[in-house]
């Protein structure tokens, strides 16, 4: 009998519409407020882990190379973690996939962990629930949390290992009207980190208090715009607690800023459509890439308006799915 053990599983990336920022417990990853994305459609990560007892060390293939950077140690101690929880001492081989249309590079560290936690979990047959697996898959990224769930997804950010995780917020279908937008600016990997950019704004930001003082009031104007299905409510809500977000970091000692002019560029395209009865609404994260969330009936006006100012390779749309998590046999 063969002593290997394996699982496949597949993610989707998600998109924080009100953004985690700042971490209460770096090591544990537990966030200092709830966040809310979508999970979309287009983009995900498909990974095979294998353990095997002769195996001398992880090993990390990322889209057919090995990987051996910070990223590769990120993982392989990610790997001890889950080498715990199975009580298991094999060491593994993992191979992933990233599907991202085009050379966007816009895979994510969220559906990396979230595939990577649902395959070690059949693999080691762990028998994680959803919930577990929110909360495995939060101690490689937190963001990751919130990708084991499709549609609108809340990551509750809880208090310890036990009581922070994400769970799916019900919409009643409205996922199935909206899309995202990218406008990809670059494509290159970010210059700092979110994970370094929210710990030096934790740190040192002057305005981080008042990110804090209104983030909790955002999400539930966004869990009542989702339940009353008011796109627009969503739209302004989740505007603003995006800029307020980038916000925070030009208030960090010293100050940075993730956003260059094509990024404002963008934003202001997509003022102008919304002047023209064309809503649609940005939000950013850590790097100057523009995603817009739209209604599926107005993207191909928003999507032509960008057309007139940035290449068509440069942009993307994508579905939100409802999808969860899912196995590969
Ligand atoms: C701006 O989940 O990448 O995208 O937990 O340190 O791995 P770590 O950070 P990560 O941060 C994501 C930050 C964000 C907002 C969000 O996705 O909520």
């Amino acid at each position: 009998m063969s002593l290997k053990q394996h699982g496949k599983a597949r993610a989707h990336t998600n998109i924080a519409l009100i953004k985690y920022w700042g971490k209460a417990d770096e090591s544990l990853i537990i966030p200092m407020n709830n966040s809310i994305s979508v999970t979309l459609d287009k983009f995900y990560t498909e990974t095979e882990v294998t353990f095997n007892p002769e195996y001398k060390q992880d090993r990390l293939v990322l889209n057919g190379q090995e990987v051996t950077d910070d990223e590769a140690t990120k993982i392989y101690r990610f790997m001890d973690l889950v080498r715990e929880r199975g009580n298991t001492s094999m060491y593994a081989h993992i191979e992933s996939v990233n599907f991202v249309p085009t050379a966007a590079g816009l895979a994510s560290s969220a559906s990396a962990y979230a595939a990577l936690s649902a395959a070690c979990n059949v693999a080691l047959n762990l028998n994680l629930s959803d919930t577990a697996l929110s909360r495995l898959a939060r101690r490689g990224s937190g963001s990751a949390c919130r990708s084991i769930f499709g549609g609108f997804s809340e990551w509750n950010k809880g208090y310890d290992d036990e009581t922070s995780y994400a769970h799916s917020i019900d919409a009643n279908g409205w996922e199935n009207d909206l899309s995202m937008i990218f406008v990809v600016i670059n494509n290159k990997s970010k210059k700092i980190s979110s994970r370094s950019g929210m710990s030096h704004t934790r740190q040192t930001s002057r305005f981080y208090q008042y990110w804090l003082d209104h983030v909790d009031d955002d999400i539930s104007d966004v869990k009542d715009a989702i339940h009353n299905k008011n796109f627009n409510k969503l739209g302004e809500v989740i505007e603003e607690n995006g800029l307020r977000m980038h916000a925070t970091n030009l208030g960090s000692q010293p100050p940075f800023t993730y956003l260059v002019p094509e990024s404002y560029q963008a934003m202001e395209i997509v003022h102008q459509c919304r002047e023209a009865g064309f809503p649609g609404y940005f939000t950013m994260d850590a790097g100057p890439n523009v995603k817009i969330l739209t209604e599926k009936k107005n993207q191909d006006y928003i999507i032509n308006a960008l057309l007139k100012t940035f290449r068509e390779d440069q942009i993307i749309a994508s579905d939100i799915t409802q999808t969860s998590i899912e196995i590969i046999k």
